[in-house]
């Protein structure tokens, strides 16, 4: 909800709110917190003042770069003359239509925001910010942008999508960082005195660096996120004055962006939220990704069971073994197969064919009847894909290798082999739309991944320069406008080697994306925990696969792997036909099990469990009405003695008495009743758990329950 009195206006959604008072030279942020009531125009002994030492105001919601405020700016706009000053003077303020940016996905839901115009008169600009208060998941959203009304060209080389300020220099900054195989592992600095900067510069998002963070103290948390999939920048000052402020947008790193008169460029949306935790952040945030940013038939249809055959096969396979895998996916009541890399081209290995979408019949047997054969068994059919990137061994960059990414005169940088396409130029989006169009239409694929496995270098071709970066995300989200709209019953699941591009740009297109290349159940754990701390439990992709573990070598039960992989969407990535009889039986019942209960772990609200010492870790889905509840607890260092371990379950009716069973095969096992308020206050966990593998020199010990009400 959105008031206005005078030059205040409060924003509210269901336990938060947000006061904003419109200044004459920036707005500025008068309260962010939990939802206030009573007469609330009543702020001025809360407002910040005018410090009085010229231009540098407390609390403000965006700082350009050119007067007395030496901190980190939030807008740097170069004029023609090369000076950098920015005066801007309220224009309007109000409660008005929300904005439809040109090229940039956004949040949905809701129509109206709170805008504020600022001009800028010798330069001729005109920036505009609207807040849209989204009110069933305490969040808010700011999208920025700046018009070039009537000046001469303007060079845009800081342009931050959000600025909060706020009260206070004591806070913690959490980010999620990581690499290939260890995404989103969670760290958190103390702010203090200084600045602290979660970025990414690999052209993507990145493995490295989510652009998710908080800000937190004792009592109060400040998450915000980006809908964005290129390098993004968040940066924390705080000052001895008593401020901290927020920055979050693209990452002015190699950024400059020419806006002529008539123009407008959009900063990408920004999302925030206050809670007083960074568990119930995280509770907002996931609630406004499955509401506002999933879109499309899959929003919240139960996501198919997947069998992939990456890690059973990877490059080598034939179409019998193809089927072999698919029929024991039927057998074990798996609804999608999925054929990963290699089905193109002359792709045994992966120097080859990319950019190539045509198929390699001595292996598939015809790509065409082999869907058509999975089909015949019952199963939906899935494929894989690399659309943005281009084999130097490969009929494409025959014919167009000024296609690939590349700076005239230099060999190109490869990384697994690859060079990227310029997405950048119209011709190629062209064919990528084509190329993946025929795909889908030809196997009529139920899926499709969508996988990215390289960073970006050399930036160069139809866009050059600082525009390049930014350009790239432009091609690459109308590329999948494009093909959503085309094929909108199709499930697409993002990928890029793994969980390198795991944010809320892709999820506009992908409902789904691969967590990460790591499937051990272990590791898996806080990668999955990581990622939940934003991102639902219905956007992680997660498979069991086979023990030793690929990736680490670790071995772990495949009860262990299945409870930990039916903390996402599930599916399993090995060769099924090759398992032993009674871990087909042991599967098939898994899949049963999940199926039974998937509506409340794929869709429930997902709290994620574990204490300090990381002595155990899990996660609880909860439906709705808090009448089911699915727990699964990790015992990651079970040590003889230590008899008294407890999980602090979450979410669920205090006052109610549940029925308390653990899983057993496809079903359940009765083990008590107890209400939520004591289950919440520690379940005992010694002498539950599931077997282990023997091989397993450093076990994780999990046990699934189930809670129903009575
Ligand atoms: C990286 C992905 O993350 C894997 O799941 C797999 O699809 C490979 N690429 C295939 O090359």
């Amino acid at each position: 909800m959105i008031t206005c009195k005078g030059n205040l206006a409060l924003l509210s959604t269901a336990h938060t709110s947000l006061l904003i008072r419109a200044d004459e030279r920036q707005p500025k942020l008068l309260y962010l917190g939990k939802k206030l009531t009573g007469a609330w125009e009543n702020a001025s002994l809360i407002a910040p003042e005018y410090d009085g030492t010229g231009f540098e105001a407390p609390c403000s919601l965006f700082s350009p770069w050119g007067g007395t405020d030496f901190r980190e700016p939030s807008l740097l706009i170069r004029a023609e003359d090369g000076s950098v000053a920015a005066d801007f003077c309220l224009r309007s303020f109000g409660e008005a239509e929300r904005t439809k940016p040109n090229g940039l996905p956004v949040s949905y839901g809701e129509d109206s925001c709170l805008r504020l115009a600022y001009g800028e008169k010798r330069l001729g600009l005109t920036l505009v910010l609207e807040f849209t208060p989204y009110e069933d998941s305490d969040t808010y959203s700011c999208l920025t942008f700046l018009t070039n009304e009537r000046g001469e060209g303007v060079t845009i080389e800081e342009f931050a999508s959000l600025q909060l300020e706020l009260w206070g220099k004591d806070f913690s900054f959490t980010t999620f960082d990581g690499a290939w195989a260890c995404e989103r592992q969670r760290h958190t600095r103390p702010l203090n005195g200084g600045k602290c900067e979660n970025a990414s510069y690999t052209g993507s998002s990145s493995a490295f660096h989510n652009p998710f963070t908080l800000l937190t103290r004792p009592g109060m948390a400040v998450g915000v996120n980006l809908v964005y999939s290129g390098n993004h920048r968040t940066i924390a000052e705080s000052d001895d004055s008593g401020r901290t402020r927020l920055i979050t947008g693209i990452n002015p790193f190699n950024f400059a962006w020419k806006l002529e008169k008539g123009e407008t460029f959009f900063a990408p949306e920004a999302v925030f939220s206050f809670g007083h935790s960074d568990r119930e952040v995280g509770l907002h945030m996931r609630k406004f990704v499955q509401e506002h940013i999933v879109r499309g038939v899959w929003k919240k249809r139960a996501r198919p069971v997947l069998v992939n055959n990456w890690e059973g096969t990877y490059f080598s396979f034939t179409r019998e073994r193809i089927l072999n895998i698919a029929r024991a996916a039927k057998e074990a009541g798996a609804e999608l197969f999925v054929l990963d890399d290699g089905w193109f081209g002359r792709r045994d290995t992966d120097t080859t064919s990319l950019g190539d979408w045509t198929d390699y019949e001595e292996k598939t047997g015809g790509i065409a009847s082999l869907a058509d054969e999975v089909r015949a068994m019952g199963l939906s059919f899935g494929i894989w894909m690399e659309p943005e990137m281009i084999s130097e061994e490969s009929e494409l960059y025959g014919a167009h290798p000024e296609w690939a990414m590349k700076i005239p005169g230099r060999a190109p940088v490869e990384m697994r082999h690859q060079l990227m396409l310029d997405l950048t130029s119209p011709a190629v989006q062209d064919y990528i739309v084509e190329s993946v169009s025929k795909v889908l239409t030809q196997t009529k694929a139920a899926y499709l991944k969508w996988d990215y496995n390289r960073h970006m270098t050399d930036t160069f071709g139809q866009a050059v320069g600082g525009e390049y970066y930014h350009r790239y995300i432009l091609g690459l989200y109308a590329v999948m406008e494009r093909l959503t709209a085309a094929f909108p019953e199709v499930l697409f699941e993002g990928c890029a080697s793994g969980g390198a591009r795991f944010d809320l740009g892709i999820l506009c297109y992908s409902p789904q994306i691969w967590t990460s290349d790591n499937t051990d159940a272990r590791e898996r754990i806080a990668i999955q925990a990581g990622t939940a701390a934003a991102y639902p439990q219905s956007t992680m992709g997660a498979h069991v696969s086979a023990s030793p573990n690929h990736q680490t070598g670790n071995a772990s039960a495949l009860s262990v792997r299945f409870a930990v992989a039916a903390g996402g969407v599930l599916g399993y990535e090995c060769d099924l036909s090759a398992l032993p009889e009674e871990e087909r039986a042991a599967i098939k019942e898994q899949i049963a099990f999940y199926k039974q209960y998937r509506e409340t772990m794929q869709f429930g609200t997902y709290y994620s469990l574990g204490d300090v010492s990381g002595e155990w870790a899990g996660y609880i889905t909860v439906s709705p009405e808090k009448d089911t509840a699915v727990a699964t607890v990790a015992v990651l260092k079970k040590r003889t003695g230590v008899q008294n371990v407890r999980a602090y379950l979450r979410g669920l009716d205090e006052g109610a008495l549940y029925r308390v069973s653990v899983r057993e095969g496809a079903g359940v096992k009765e083990i008590g009743l107890s209400t939520g308020g004591l289950l919440m206050a520690g379940l005992r966990l010694d002498g539950i758990f599931d077997e282990q593998d023997a091989r397993s020199a450093n076990p994780v010990f999990t046990r699934m329950f189930v809670l129903q009400k009575l």
